[in-house]
Parts: structure tokens; C-alpha cells; sequence
């Protein structure tokens, strides 16, 4: 089967925050595909991030999709607030409270792409009845919340079940979490064709250079 073109989204996470909007810029240049934004609430991670209001005060510094990446329960009350920050994807955990069909309908009436991420212990299956509702699926290979851990390698077979579920649908299989130029490459072979990358791009000092490189890592 012809392998789709696969796409980089570095994670903002790893970014300097006193510069985010040159970071954009630089990663931009770099050569990105999406860029990754992790929203969290330290509820259902525990971290605290980025709110709608920078989100809004980045957008005018990049035309690349912005893949906001919700980690925040409850979700429903702020999709739409996230929608207008200038969010392209909206990505929400199936792990949240309330109802996933209703939230990633919501997502798609807003006009935007609607993602569902699963986190590491979750089984895949939970995405069997919502399967026509979403664009992404996003298999966490670390447990949310913090950037730079190591790859959980059971994921592995979490996206080629999840590859296989899909089928024909044109439906994006993102991976996020501890992915580098040493496990790309196994990544993308088990069917992923959207790798987050944080630290594995953000701690080089040439991001042009990290990007290509994950992309040939991936290649083998
Ligand atoms: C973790 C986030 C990830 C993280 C990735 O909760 O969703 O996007 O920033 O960072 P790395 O690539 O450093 O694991
Ligand atoms: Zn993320």
C-alpha cells in the first residue's frame, strides 16, 4: 500500500516562551507541517499551559495548521473558544468527562478538524462508534502532561490496531509523545503519518536541520 506523505508538528511545549513568536517563525521556516499546541488544565494532566488568548496573539505568526492538542476535561465548555483562537484541528481526550460523540460533533460544526486522543492505557476500541466523526487519532506514547519522556513502546501496537480499524477512511494517525530520530522510523512503519515532536526538535539549535532529520530517520 502506498504510504501517505508523513507530517511533522513539532510541539510548542519544548519551545522558549519568552519568544514563542520567533519560535513559530523559526519552526515555520524549518520546514513543519502542523504546529503542536498542548493546552493543559491541571486536572486532567498535571500541568498547567496555554490558554485561548495566546493561542490568538501566536496565529498571525504562521499559516501552518494550528493542531491544538486539549488536554482539559471538562472540554466541551471551551471548544469553541479554542475554535476561534485559530485552532485548525481540535483534538479532545476520550479519556474526558461528557460525551465524546456530542464534543466531536461540536468540533466539526465549528468548522474545524475534530481529533480524538487516546492515552496510553486506553484501548483503541473506544474509537470504534465515533469512527466517521473524526479526521485524527492521536496514540499518546507517554502519559500526557509533560514533554520530554520516553516513548512507551506498546503503542507500537496500539496504531497498527488503530491503522487497521481506520482502513480506507481518510482519517490522520498522529503520535506524540518521546518520538526521535531513534524510533521514528518504527513509529511511521506501524502506520503513523503525523509525528509530534517537542524536545527531539526544540533542544537542536538548527530546527531546520531536526525536522529534516526526523524525516530521514524516518525513511531508515
Ligand atoms: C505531552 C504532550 C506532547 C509533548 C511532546 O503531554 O502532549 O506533545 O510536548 O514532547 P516530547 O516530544 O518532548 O515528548
Ligand atoms: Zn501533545
Amino acid at each position: 500500500m502506498k504510504k501517505s506523505i508523513l507530517k511533522i508538528a513539532p510541539s510548542i511545549l519544548a519551545a522558549d516562551f519568552s519568544k514563542l513568536a520567533v519560535e513559530i517563525q523559526a519552526i515555520d521556516d524549518g520546514g513543519c507541517d502542523y504546529i503542536h499546541i498542548d493546552v493543559m488544565d491541571g486536572h486532567f494532566v498535571p500541568n498547567l499551559t496555554i490558554g485561548p488568548q495566546i493561542i490568538k496573539s501566536i496565529r498571525p505568526y504562521s499559516k501552518k495548521l494550528f493542531d491544538v492538542h486539549l488536554m482539559i476535561d471538562p472540554v466541551q465548555p471551551f471548544l469553541e473558544e479554542y475554535a476561534d483562537a485559530g485552532a485548525d484541528i481540535l483534538t479532545i481526550h476520550a479519556e474526558t468527562s461528557g460525551h465524546l460523540d456530542r464534543n466531536l460533533q461540536i468540533i466539526r460544526s465549528l468548522g474545524k478538524k475534530a481529533g480524538i486522543a487516546l492515552n496510553p492505557s486506553t484501548l483503541e476500541n473506544v474509537i470504534e462508534y465515533v469512527i466517521d466523526k473524526v479526521d485524527l487519532i492521536l496514540v499518546m506514547s507517554v502519559n500526557p502532561g509533560f514533554g520530554g519522556q520516553k516513548f512507551i513502546k506498546s503503542q507500537l501496537k496500539k496504531i497498527r490496531n488503530v491503522k487497521k480499524m481506520i482502513g480506507s477512511r481518510p482519517i490522520e494517525i498522529q503520535v506524540d509523545g518521546g518520538v526521535n530520530v531513534e524510533n521514528i522510523k518504527d513509529v511511521v512503519d506501524a502506520g503513523s503519518n503525523v509525528i509530534v515532536a517537542g524536545s527531539s526538535i526544540f533542544d537542536n539549535n538548527d530546527y531546520k536541520k531536526a525536522i529534516n532529520d526526523l524525516r530521514k530517520a524516518a525513511e531508515g
